[in-house]
Formats: C-alpha cells, sequence, structure tokens
C-alpha cells in the first residue's frame, strides 16, 4: 500500500471523490504542512496555522499508478486559482501535492509539466515533500456519505463522470476494434448520464459520416468546418453549444436538440479521427466539467 496526500480545496468533495476511485483502499480527511500538532477544524478555520486540508490517499500500486492519481487529481481542481477553489477561499484550501517517497516526486513532476502546458502559465499548486498530516475530526470523514445533500464545492457530475471513465477503460480494456469500442462508449454515456444523442462521426476524407451512435436517427454526414461536428473536427477542439439557435450554422438532425457537446478523438497520428457528439433537449446541459471529462473518455478510445 503506497500513500500520497492531496490538496484540493474543501477535503469533503476530494473525499469522496478519492473513495470512488478503483485501487484506492482508502481516503482520509486531514490537515497537512502547517505549523503546531493535531489541530483542530476550528484552529485551521482561523486560516492561521498554515494547514490545508488535505485527503490521505492509500492505494495498491498494482491497480492504480500514481500518475492516474495525479491526472484524476488534476480534473477535480482549478490549478490556476490561488487559495480558492469553488466557494472556499483561504490558504487552507491552497492546493498541493504531498509526497513521502522522494521516488514520486518525478512521476508527480512529470504530469504537473503537462498540466502546465495545457495551462500555457504556471500553476498554483504545490508540488513538495510531505511536512506533516494529522487526520480530521471524525464528523469531517465520509462527510457526502453521512449527509448526501450536504455542501460539495465540486460539480455533483464529477462522481458520475469518474466512475463512468473507469468503467469504460475496464470494459474497453482488451478490444482491439475501434467500431466495437465507440458502439460500447456510446451506449455507456447514453445509460449512465442520459443524454438524448450519443455518438461518433468518423472521418473520411473532407466528410464525417454517421459512426455508433445511441438515439434517434441522424444526419449521416458532414462536411469538414460545418455544423458543431465540422467544426470541432476543423478546428480541432472541444465545441461546448449552450443553445443550438445561437451557433451559426447548427445542423439540426432533431428540433429536439437544444444544447451540444463535441469532443475530437486523435488517431495515432494526432490527428482528428474521429468526433463524439452528445446532444440534450435541455439549454445549457454541458459545461466546462463535461468537456474535461468527455475528453479524458475519448482518450481511453485509443489507448
Ligand atoms: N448537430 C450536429 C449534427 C449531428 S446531430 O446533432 C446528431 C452539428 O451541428 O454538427
Amino acid at each position: 500500500m503506497k500513500k500520497i496526500y492531496l490538496a484540493g480545496g474543501c477535503f469533503w468533495g476530494v473525499q469522496h471523490f478519492f473513495s470512488k476511485v478503483d485501487g484506492v483502499k482508502k481516503a482520509l480527511c486531514g490537515y497537512a504542512n502547517g505549523r503546531g500538532v493535531n489541530p483542530s477544524y476550528e484552529q485551521v478555520y482561523t486560516d492561521t496555522t498554515g494547514f490545508a486540508e488535505t485527503v490521505e490517499v492509500s492505494y495498491d500500486p498494482q491497480r492504480i499508478e500514481l500518475e492516474e492519481i495525479a491526472n484524476l487529481f488534476f480534473s477535480i481542481i482549478d490549478p490556476l486559482s490561488v487559495n480558492r477553489q469553488g466557494h472556499d477561499q483561504g490558504t487552507r484550501y491552497r492546493t498541493g501535492l504531498y509526497y513521502t517517497d522522494p521516488a514520486d516526486r518525478a512521476v508527480l513532476s512529470s504530469v504537473y509539466l503537462k498540466e502546465e502546458q495545457r495551462a500555457g502559465q504556471p500553476l498554483a499548486v504545490e508540488l513538495e515533500e510531505l511536512r506533516n498530516f494529522f487526520p480530521a475530526e471524525e464528523r469531517h470523514q465520509d462527510y457526502l456519505e453521512k449527509h448526501p445533500q450536504g455542501y460539495c464545492h465540486l460539480p455533483l457530475k464529477t462522481f458520475a463522470y469518474v466512475r463512468l471513465y473507469q468503467d469504460i477503460k475496464l470494459i474497453l480494456d482488451g478490444e482491439p476494434d475501434s467500431i466495437a469500442r465507440m458502439a460500447q462508449t456510446a451506449a455507456l454515456i447514453k445509460e449512465r448520464l442520459g443524454f438524448f444523442w450519443v455518438g461518433f462521426y468518423r472521418v473520411e476524407a473532407d466528410t464525417l459520416v454517421l459512426g455508433p451512435f445511441q438515439g434517434p436517427q441522424a444526419c449521416f454526414r458532414i462536411r469538414k468546418g460545418k455544423g458543431v461536428c465540422g467544426t470541432a473536427w476543423q478546428e480541432d477542439r472541444t465545441v461546448v453549444v449552450p443553445d443550438v439557435e445561437q451557433f451559426p450554422g447548427h445542423i439540426a438532425c432533431s428540433s429536439l436538440s437544444r444544447s451540444e457537446i463535441v469532443v475530437p478523438v486523435h488517431g495515432a497520428d494526432g490527428q482528428v479521427s474521429v468526433v463524439l457528439d452528445i446532444d440534450s433537449t435541455e439549454l445549457e446541459t454541458f459545461d466546462p466539467t463535461d468537456a474535461r471529462w468527455l475528453e479524458k473518455i475519448v482518450h481511453v478510445l485509443n489507448t
């Protein structure tokens, strides 16, 4: 069993998240890298002790790699925000990765650098050796299990996405056929998240051609640069459309679709080979949380 210490804002949500990760044996709320011994929540709350709300993640390295844990950590924080995550503000809510095994530093650094490149600016996340850690009071442990309606700074869909992401990885493992992998992925997303239409369009020369999908019948072909799908392909970026009527050139395969997200999928050559398209009958269904997790999910398709 190995341990890594993660400060990602309010520890209630961070603990709840990591307790859902396969290979994580235990997630424990506590206070790390401050002055003094065994602080109380009230002392830490004064924001004068230097302690950060931190989760001790105990994991089985045979089942999950530290690199994956660090990637998951970055998917639930705003790494540019200084002393603030969600609504919570103060040095106790700073973000950090704290290790006890010096050999872990290289792994964490490489994930950190990739995130920094992605952000295009220095991160506000600490990467340091753990100096101290004290478990938090019992009432803070498994808080969101005890209080399902309780405060959580993480969007609730995060918890559905992390399960979905892990299950897709597990289920696709060992199946090499790309059509079968797309079909299964579309089914899993539709079943778990219940969107109106979930499917793939494949790049064929200068056109996207309909691939495996779940939902009502759809357009067969979309030209490069046309509609939301063709735009995501041409510009090689995730496109979130809060209201399809406001998107110039939107292609209405169904009049019931009101908001949409399209995520490009890259082939071995780094070019866009497929796009994932998800439609909703509600306005403003998709936001940066969906974009982040769906990008992680389509990455699994090619690994
Ligand atoms: N609305 C998409 C076309 C595909 S359907 O939504 C399934 C677009 O504008 O690209």
